[in-house]
């Protein structure tokens, strides 16, 4: 499986936890094809180029996407994502913005299966998190659309978070895969 861990960052934290979800995502699972990115580096159109695609973004200007990714956002209008497996992860400060926590996330998340491609893979527990607003949360308030880590208030969470979720996602890939090829065989 070609898999892109695509992430757009200011001041480095994205990049630092797309770069340690890539070192445990290959540790389990060196038969994949896994990258990770910079989305500076990419237009709309290459993100067709994944069979996966792991999105980081962290929150910035109250509730706005990270600047790198604003451009790429707009062009996913023209671009089609069926047929893409989407899971997504975000950087925020749930003590200094706790009414728009992770919102960043959550924009490019529902942009993204807007477009066409196939979520509902890596979404995490609110549970244990202190937030008043998120548009990254399912509508029962249960999950993040993928994980949220902050770095400011609770970074020392980072790594164990990273490598519980990193299992989760090559699970659930892993499943998706199975039940895919299964199709596939019986329709012939
Ligand atoms: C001016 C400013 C605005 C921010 N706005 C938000 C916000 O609305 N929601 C949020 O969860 N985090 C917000 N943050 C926190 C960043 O998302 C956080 O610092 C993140 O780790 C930055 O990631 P990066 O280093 O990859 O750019 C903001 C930070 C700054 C400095």
């Amino acid at each position: 499986m070609k898999i892109g861990i695509i992430y757009g960052s200011s001041t480095g934290n994205t990049q630092d936890a797309a770069e340690l979800i890539n070192e445990e995502l290959q540790d389990i699972r060196s038969d994949w094809n896994i990258e990770a990115k910079d989305i500076c580096e990419l237009s709309a159109e290459d993100l067709t180029s994944y069979e996966v695609l792991i999105a980081g973004i962290p929150t910035w200007d109250i509730g706005e996407l990270q600047s790198d990714w604003i451009d790429v956002y707009e062009q996913l209008d023209t671009v089609d994502l069926k047929g893409i497996k989407v899971a997504v992860f975000g950087l925020g400060d749930a003590g200094a913005y706790s009414d728009s926590y992770q919102d960043a996330m959550g924009l490019l998340y529902e942009k993204l299966i807007e477009r066409g491609g196939e979520g509902e893979i890596g979404f995490w527990p609110t549970e244990g998190y202190i937030f008043d607003d998120s548009k990254a949360v399912t509508d029962d308030g249960q999950h993040f659309y993928g994980l949220a880590l902050d770095e400011e208030g609770e970074g020392d969470m980072t790594g164990e978070r990273i490598a519980e979720w990193v299992k989760q996602v090559s699970k659930e890939l892993e499943l998706v895969k199975k039940n895919t090829e299964r199709k596939e065989s019986a329709t012939g």
